[in-house]
């Protein structure tokens, strides 16, 4: 199903002292449950921008933008924090965490805007999200005592612990080293996959844009798909873009393949 379409979004922003600046001009894009999604482009060119645009955060200057069917052009800025709150889940560069609240505080924090019952079953809830991503043990950790990897995985806990059907990840390994980086890109995906939701990867880095089902590149204000030749890592490192359980599948089915 449509989760998010975008139709010849552009964005615009007044500056003081030069003319109006054009990050976007006509981005078209339709995003469904479950999808996998890389953007990659040069710095500057807009890809903060769209993500927050993608993310409710921000509101187009021309074009349209649909989020589950309804125009967000039409709806107020108090109903967008409330679907963002339940639909989507930020992960960034700079993890974005607390200081001075504990891996638990910093996780349950989503779940004090719910209006269900998660509110009242936020510390379990929070506490096995961070069970999930292998931090069990570190549920009141201060973040600064915590590595570069680990507060991403805190980070990642808090954005998926109200299960939002859209997570979108701005240089979510822009930080980490490459291996770290690798693992909690395994680890976004696996709880992606689990809830059923669309995960946005905007990066610099070509081995984890290719980790996406679909490749997509911004360019001049529009976004155009990388096929092909021009995929990240095309042909030689494909097997890569496969999932990790997939990988498995493909393993585990070797043997028959070679008797067959
Ligand atoms: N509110 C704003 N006012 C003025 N200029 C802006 C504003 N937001 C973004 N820009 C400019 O628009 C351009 C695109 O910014 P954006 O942050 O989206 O780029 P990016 O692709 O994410 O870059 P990077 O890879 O360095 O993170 C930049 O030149 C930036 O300075
Ligand atoms: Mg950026």
């Amino acid at each position: 199903m449509t989760l998010i379409a975008l139709d010849g979004v552009g964005r615009t922003v007044e500056l003081p002292d030069a003319p109006p600046l054009q990050i976007l001009s006509a981005v078209d894009l339709v995003i469904d449950d479950g999808d996998r999604v890389s953007i990659v482009g040069r710095s500057g060119s807009g890809k903060s921008t769209l993500l927050n645009l993608l993310g409710l955060l921000d509101r187009p200057t021309h074009g349209e933008i649909r989020f589950d069917g309804a125009e967000v052009r039409r709806l107020s800025d108090a109903r967008l924090a409330r679907l963002r709150g339940a639909s989507i889940g930020f992960v960034f560069q700079q993890f974005n965490l607390l200081p001075g609240r504990t891996a638990i505080e910093n996780v349950m924090t989503p779940l004090l805007y719910d209006r269900g019952a998660a509110f009242w079953r936020r510390e379990r809830l929070a506490a096995a999200m961070l069970e999930r991503v292998g931090l069990g043990a570190r549920l009141t950790s201060m973040p600064d005592r915590m590595s570069g990897g680990e507060q991403q995985r805190v980070a990642i806990a808090r954005a998926l612990v109200r299960r939002p059907r859209l997570i979108l990840a701005d240089e979510p390994t822009g930080a980490l080293d490459l291996e770290t980086g690798s693992t909690v890109m395994e680890l976004m995906e696996e709880v992606a996959r689990e809830t059923g939701a669309a995960l946005v990867t905007i990066t610099h880095d070509p081995a984890i844009a290719r980790r996406a089902v679909r490749h997509l590149r911004l360019e001049a204000g529009r976004l155009v798909p990388l096929d092909g030749a021009e995929a990240p890592g095309a042909a030689p490192a494909a097997s890569e873009a496969v999932s990790a359980p997939e990988r498995r599948r493909e393993f585990e089915s070797e043997p028959e393949e070679v008797r067959a």
